[in-house]
């Protein structure tokens, strides 16, 4: 075996860390762990994947399970999307493949949510195929090994990190190859200040030899950061409330929240939209119980600052028709513990809001 994964390989062996997946050669137990990791840590995605699990011992019973049971067990995971593919996929296991997984990259491919880089750790961990991984943690550790200024943003990079790996990655024991490389990555070869001095390959790696680890990886394209205001209307009539299932291509897909009105609009502007919006009578027919501070949320590419209304109206007719005309679902406010939400709105109720949770 090359010299380079015989380390790795030790060093893996020694540090690797306990994780309830790697004691498994199931492919649904490896696919469930790899896609609850996709930009996700392992200290955070272990309680889901435990969850998971438990709940949906085999890809049957999660094919099986309603939509809203996977995302509320996927709730504050984030990348909704993710949850909603997961279920597409167990599905399709389950009506192309007679609940087996295929058993090569190419096949595991033309399952939803499966990516190259899904589909290779799936294989090489599951059926030993010599395929490689390519994360973020394997991008940064080939780039400062090779001293490698190519640009990780960059729509080249994959490709050529890709064949960099596949330089390296042994016949035997792929899966575990690629599970060191993405430990060491994570673990060791870590983003900010890693530990040079104690490093295996401080002897070959370019950039330590070259004073350009803190370089590397080259990453041109940031992310862009936008700030939104997302003004909640809660609308309730007696122990009842008024729900919105998000749609669309936006944050959230099929989680719940509230009617909103969004932008960064003082108060009197604010109300005259609502006016607008559902109609000045409606809003004379409410009642402003309470207003929230604003509560901040931070996701990957955007900043939230939610506020909160809560409206009661007095009139059951002007309530019921506020859903019709809105798509809003009509629920008991003690129902509202077993939707899916987001965690920014999980936050507030359980700030004690409507003391139910
Ligand atoms: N990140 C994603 N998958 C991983 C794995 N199998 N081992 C370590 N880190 C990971």
């Amino acid at each position: 075996m090359k010299i380079f994964a015989k380390q790795i390989l030790e060093w893996y062996a020694r540090h690797k860390r306990e994780l309830p997946w790697r004691d498994s050669a199931d492919p649904y137990r490896i696919w469930l762990s790899e896609i609850i990791l996709q930009q996700t840590r392992v200290a955070q995605g272990l309680p889901y994947y435990l969850s998971f699990v438990d709940t949906f011992p085999t890809v049957n019973d999660l094919a099986a399970a309603p939509l809203d049971q996977v995302l509320r067990l996927w709730q504050g995971l984030g990348y909704y999307s993710r949850a909603r593919n997961l279920h597409a996929c167990a599905k399709q296991v389950v009506s192309e493949y007679g609940g087996v997984f295929p058993n090569s990259a190419k096949a595991l491919q033309g399952l939803t949510g499966i990516g190259p880089y899904t589909s290779s750790a799936i294989a090489s961990i599951a059926f030993d195929e010599q395929v490689p991984v390519v994360d973020g943690n394997v991008y940064r550790l080939l780039s400062r090994l090779f001293d490698d200024p190519t640009d990780i943003s960059g729509s080249g990079a994959y490709k050529h990190f890709y064949n960099k790996a596949l330089g390296l990655i042994p016949k035997d024991q792929p899966g575990e190859f690629n599970q060191a490389m993405m430990e060491f990555g994570a673990t060791h070869c870590k983003p900010k200040n890693p530990d040079c001095q104690s490093c295996i390959f401080v002897a070959q790696c370019a950039s330590y030899i070259n004073g350009s680890v803190s370089q590397r990886p080259v990453k041109l394209k940031k992310v862009k950061v936008t700030n939104r205001f997302l003004n909640y209307f809660m609308f309730e009539f007696r122990d009842r409330i008024l729900v919105n299932q998000r749609a669309g291509k936006d944050i959230w897909q099929g989680l719940h929240d509230f009617y909103c009105i969004e932008g960064d609009l003082p108060e009197e502007e604010l109300l005259s939209r609502l006016a607008e919006a559902i109609g000045d009578d409606v809003v004379r027919a409410c009642v402003i119980e309470s207003q929230s501070a604003t509560i901040k949320h931070v996701l990957t590419h955007q900043r939230l600052n939610a506020r909160f209304f809560r409206l009661s109206l007095t009139d059951r007719e002007v309530y019921e028709e506020l859903a019709q005309n809105h798509l809003l679902l009509d629920v008991p406010k003690a129902k509202l513990k077993n939707l899916a939400k987001p965690i920014l709105i999980e936050n507030y109720l359980k700030s004690g809001a409507l003391s139910l949770f």
